[in-house]
């Protein structure tokens, strides 16, 4: 047997997994964008036992929903059911056409985690399926490498939550870390309830899919929200129309940034979370004193959910209202255009470092240290 560097070489190329709590993006390390992305979803079939060949993923499970029963294994970004996890994990290499055995994976995975989480995925890969190394990479950390920085604050908000953590010289700082309970599912869900106001009946897989469509096209961040929503309530807005899979339309006004309005006002859906702004310039202040001038300038937001219309110059806005008045000419915040990306392309940009190979969790280092060995890192 060779040692560890020899084996090495005969490694083919990482896999890349983002597997989000309400989109998976996976390719090899060397696409730069994923080669997969779906819904993160398994339908088992109501009718008939499940076998590997009868269970359907992603969004083709979400069109025969009604053959099937749903299970969204991963929630607020923590695996809540590992068997379907696992489903979606084998379907992803199956169509990558990989053989686990050959190919390091490398997870992507929130902040502040329950370390079970990465005891569970090490022993389902080393164990299940024999992959030769692993490697965990934090989803705002991931974020900031795409845009080419190793020091900055950055904001990473998808499906199922909002990540806030300050990194220095590609180094998390820990203390400065904040996990919002709001994501993109939450914007979804209050915009079905506001339609449902209207008399509109929703419950099916589909038609909460078609909402969510809606949202992404229809919904915007107000910056001037008290005003504009008095414009509404006085009926000076003109609404928008919209179709529902079963032909009805829908007329939207305010909901179209009532809707996201959440993430500053959690409020409004019953939390009692802080509003964005504030959990950003809490972030900010968590942080040496020496080492605040250089978040300003690099506040980086990544994530599906950032997407919706409005949200850089809304952020910006309330931001200034909140920082130092010296820092107020140097903030700036940057935005890729495709940033649902972003945590799978800098997963591809440390994958193809060097020493990549070097920082890899073996299978030798798990079957020797066991679970000590996946939480180094955290
Ligand atoms: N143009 C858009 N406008 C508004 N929302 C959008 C837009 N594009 C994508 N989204 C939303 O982004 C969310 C998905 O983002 P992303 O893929 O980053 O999440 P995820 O990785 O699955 O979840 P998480 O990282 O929170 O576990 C969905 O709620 C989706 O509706
Ligand atoms: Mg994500």
């Amino acid at each position: 047997m060779g040692d560890n560097a020899s084996k090495s070489r005969e490694w083919k190329e990482t896999v890349i997994l983002d597997v989000g709590s309400g989109c998976v993006k996976a390719g090899l390390s060397s696409d730069r964008d994923p080669k997969i992305v779906t819904a993160t979803v398994v339908g088992y079939p109501k009718a008939s036992e499940a076998t590997e060949t009868s269970i359907v993923v992603g969004y083709e499970a979400i069109e025969k929903s009604d053959q099937l029963r749903l299970i969204w294994p991963v929630r607020r970004g923590i695996i809540i059911d590992f068997e379907a996890w696992s489903a979606i994990i084998r379907y992803v290499l199956n169509k990558l056409d990989v053989d686990p055995g050959n190919h390091p994976i490398f997870i992507t995975e929130p902040i502040l985690n329950p370390t079970q989480q990465r005891i569970r995925i090490a022993e389902y890969l080393f164990e299940t399926l024999n992959v030769p190394g692993i490697y965990f990479g934090l989803h705002p950390l991931l974020a900031l490498f795409s845009v080419g920085k190793v020091t900055g604050l950055v904001v990473e908000s998808g499906e199922g939550l909002t990540q806030i953590i300050a990194v220095q010289e590609s180094y998390p700082l820990h203390h400065s870390a904040i996990r919002i309970p709001i994501g993109g599912i939450d914007i979804t869900r209050y915009l079905m309830k506001l339609i449902m106001r209207k008399g509109i009946h929703i419950s099916s897989e589909y038609e909460i899919e078609h909402i969510r469509r809606i949202k992404e096209k229809a919904c915007y961040l107000e910056t001037d929200y008290e005003s504009k929503l008095r414009l509404a309530r006085g009926g000076m807005l003109e609404g928008e129309k919209f179709e529902l899979p079963n032909g009805r339309t829908i007329v939207l006004h305010e909901e179209k940034f009532v809707a996201p309005e959440i993430i500053y006002r959690p409020s409004l859906i019953g939390l009692k979370t802080k509003p964005l702004d504030e959990a950003i310039t809490e972030a900010i202040f968590s942080v040496d004193i020496d080492v605040r001038p250089a978040m300003y300038p690099n506040i980086i937001i990544s994530g599906g959910n950032t997407k919706i219309r409005g949200f850089i110059e809304r952020l910006q806005n309330e931001l200034l209202e909140n920082i130092p008045e010296r820092a107020k000419d140097k903030l700036n915040i940057g935005a890729l255009k495709d940033r649902e990306y972003c945590v799978y392309r800098g997963a591809t940009i440390l994958t193809n470092l060097p020493a990549f190979r070097k920082i890899l969790i073996t299978k030798e280092k798990w079957a020797e240290e066991g679970p000590s060995s996946v939480l180094g890192a955290i």
